[in-house]
């Protein structure tokens, strides 16, 4: 066996759990379980049938960057110029990706709410640098406060990434707590990451909040979005960063030196799915709200404590009852029922409303039945 990178010891395969598997039950999916209208898939195939097939500019279609500033002004209610201000990625994975490889050295510090999406800790580490958590459980339904991110900083700290609404913990964070954040970081002169890819999935009174809307100078920030999620667009791997003119330029030449450019049909396709009003989208809403609901008086019936999902489109409910760490759990859900639920630590699991309300139903019967 070759020598493999010490990497290898931290960034190590997983089971895939985002695609469907014959016999299995999925509902822990991040993948959303709809497509958008006709028209985007008619604008792809119509850039193919154009042999639209080459490189595009670096950081997007012109056409596109305008599409996502006009988004983000209307629905972010921020400017940003499109020649300066946006840089279009394959998607928010890779921008995650450009970001971290522009900012962080080794011994670096990233301060992140935990439970968290996991490969910004894999990112930071490839990159030599330490993921700091600040820790939430369900009792504030995983929301921290402000003097447990102030017991975080460091003089090693470079970066602090806030996700809302959260994966996994369907948190959305509330526009006082992310501003003080951000005020003291600016002091700092540290850099604030907002990943904001779940925006348009907010249940009940909450809001989301887009920090840029109250600076749109830019400063200290840098915003990640992506056609994924909200626009049921996984595959086709469109996602942008925004944030001021030095920052997009500074990151621009590692998003170039791993992608180039993001796919050109995605490009055209993304186009379409911006400019369209999203009132598609609030029929797919409905299923989703009704997953939600399910999943709630499923975990309420089993007594198992979960955070109420404000937004994003998950359910993470602690597991420790079973006295098992929650990917053994995992694990055995899938081994013995054919059922799929993530873990995503030692003490949670994440449930996932991308199902059919009848599929979801046999899932969580088997899940009970487990539990039993
Ligand atoms: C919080 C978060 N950020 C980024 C990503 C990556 O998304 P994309 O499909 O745009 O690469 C995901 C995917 O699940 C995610 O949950």
């Amino acid at each position: 066996m070759r020598k493999l990178s010490s990497r290898t010891e931290f960034v190590k395969p997983t089971f895939q759990t985002s695609v469907n598997l014959d016999g299995y039950i999925n509902i822990g999916s991040g993948t959303p379980n709809f497509s958008p209208p006709e028209s985007v898939i008619q604008a792809f195939k119509e850039s193919i049938d154009r042999r639209q097939l080459s490189y595009t500019s670096w950081s997007g279609l012109n056409t596109l960057k305008e599409a996502i500033s006009r988004k983000l002004l209307k629905e972010n209610k921020f400017l940003a110029d499109p020649s300066a201000e946006i840089l279009v990625t394959s998607g928010a994975q890779p921008a995650i990706f450009s970001i971290f490889l522009s900012i962080l050295d080794e011994e670096d510090e990233v301060i992140i709410p935990a439970p968290y999406y996991s490969t910004y800790e894999e990112i930071a580490k490839i990159c030599g640098a330490k993921v700091i958590p600040i820790k939430t459980d369900t009792s504030s339904n995983f929301t921290f406060i402000f003097e447990d991110f102030e017991k975080a900083l460091s003089d090693k700290t470079k970066l602090v990434v806030l996700v809302s609404p959260s994966n996994p913990t369907g948190t959305v964070l509330s526009k006082g707590l992310i501003d003080k954040v951000y005020d003291k970081l600016k002091m700092l002169d540290i850099t604030l990451i907002t990943d904001e890819i779940y925006e348009h999935y907010i249940y009940d009174d909450h809001q989301h909040y887009s920090l840029m809307s109250e600076h749109a100078e830019k400063e200290n920030i840098i915003s990640i979005y992506s056609l994924s999620k909200g626009y049921g667009l996984t595959g086709i791997r469109v996602g942008y960063i925004v944030s001021n003119k030095n920052t997009i330029a500074t990151i621009a030449p590692f998003h170039h030196a791993m992608n180039i450019c993001a796919p050109v049909n995605a490009q055209y396709a993304s186009i379409e799915a911006l400019n369209l009003n999203r009132e598609w989208f609030e029929v797919e809403m409905k299923n989703v709200i009704a997953a939600r609901q399910m999943w709630m008086e499923c975990l309420d019936q089993l007594s198992l404590p979960y955070g109420i999902p404000q937004g994003a489109y998950y359910i993470c409910f602690d597991i420790s009852q079973c006295q098992k760490p929650a990917h053994q759990v995992s694990k055995d859900l899938r081994s013995d029922h054919q059922l799929i639920i993530n873990s995503v630590d030692d003490k949670y699991l994440r449930g996932s409303f991308m199902q059919d309300l009848d599929v979801l139903k046999s899932g969580l019967n088997r899940f009970k039945s487990y539990l039993r």
